[in-house]
């Protein structure tokens, strides 16, 4: 099975995400449009070689029956919404999730504009953001993003699900994150360090008992009961305009459980009231759970 390049894809300039919700009675028309899907991401990946283009699309846990009655990814659940005092992550469903990279500006409006052609009368569209890479991938706070990702051929053993109907499929959670940015320069260099567990320009990261419980890297370094790391494939890349500055948050995994355990020991305080500082800083104002079935379980669904 050949997973959609989006779900692997190795970190570029550009990138457009856009969510839909089906409109009532269209998901027929709606499946056999994702069947053509694929198609177009190959179409745009061979007719603009140099822009390095990647394209995918998800589909939201609440409207997969609706659009695929006849069989589901067995771990596809509601978004693992957390709110513990002021700290929320809350679950905002959409219907579909499209992500579309590449290094060329004009050949992502491309890109949309035919999503946007192929979805008319369809769905409605109901986000759209634009990420790009800041410096040397930096999240706006000023840290390099993506440093402890899998690389290489294990990208694909982490993201993809690797047998049964939906081998070449990947679970995918998306969280727009608004960031406050004058508390956080506010902050000492070394308190902005304390808070990822790296150091800021170098990006090294910090001995395991140098780093306070509450860093953000703590808390998303977590182990499943027989020692095994429990990793997923982010690839978020930054928001921004004038006025407002983010983060837009992509997991990739072969189970949604890897981010639903990460996001609990970020937002929820342990026994000593340790929680992950860095959502001190940023607010999730989206929270989405998707499928990213393979190429050709989307082009069988249309026949
Ligand atoms: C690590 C930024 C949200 C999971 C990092 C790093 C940065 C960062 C700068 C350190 C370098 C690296 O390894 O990539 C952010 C920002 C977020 C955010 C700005 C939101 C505004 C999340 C969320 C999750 C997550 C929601 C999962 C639920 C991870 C993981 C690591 C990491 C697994 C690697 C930890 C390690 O092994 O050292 N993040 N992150 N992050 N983040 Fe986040």
């Amino acid at each position: 099975m050949t997973a959609q390049a989006g779900v692997c894809a190795e970190p570029n300039l550009h990138a457009y995400y856009l969510m839909f919700d089906i409109l009532p009675g269209c998901q027929p028309a709606v499946r056999a449009a994702l069947a053509e899907v694929p198609a177009l991401w190959r179409e745009l990946a061979q007719g603009y070689p140099d822009a390095h283009f990647s394209g995918l699309v998800a589909v939201g846990d609440r409207a997969w029956d609706g659009l695929y009655p006849r069989a589901r990814p067995s771990e596809l659940a509601p978004f693992p919404a957390q709110q513990e005092g002021k700290r929320v992550a809350p679950e905002t469903p959409f219907d579909l999730f499209f992500q579309s990279r590449a290094d060329r500006l004009d050949v992502l409006h491309i890109a949309v504009q035919r999503l946007m052609a192929l979805l008319a009368d369809k769905a409605e569209l109901k986000y759209e953001r634009q990420g790009f890479r800041y410096l040397d991938s930096r999240d706006f706070t000023g840290f390099v993003d993506g440093t402890e990702n899998p690389q290489g051929e294990h990208r694909a053993e982490v993201a993809l699900v690797a047998e049964g109907p939906f081998a070449g499929g990947s679970y995918v959670h998306v969280q727009h994150y608004r960031h406050n940015m004058a508390k956080w320069q506010r902050l000492s260099v070394q308190s902005q360090e304390d808070v990822y567990g790296r150091t800021k320009v170098e990006n090294i990261e910090y001995d395991s008992d140098k780093k306070p419980l509450t860093a953000h890297t703590k808390r998303t370094s977590l182990k499943d009961g027989a020692g095994n790391s429990m990793e997923i494939l982010r690839q978020s890349m930054p928001w921004g305009s004038a006025a407002e500055q983010g983060l837009v948050f992509i997991s990739c995994c072969n189970t949604p459980l890897h981010f639903t355990r990460m996001l609990d020991s970020m937002f929820q305080a342990d026994g000593a009231g340790h929680f992950d500082h860095l959502m001190l800083f940023t607010q999730a104002e989206t929270g989405s759970a998707f499928f990213a079935p393979s190429q050709e379980w989307l082009e069988r669904q249309g026949e």
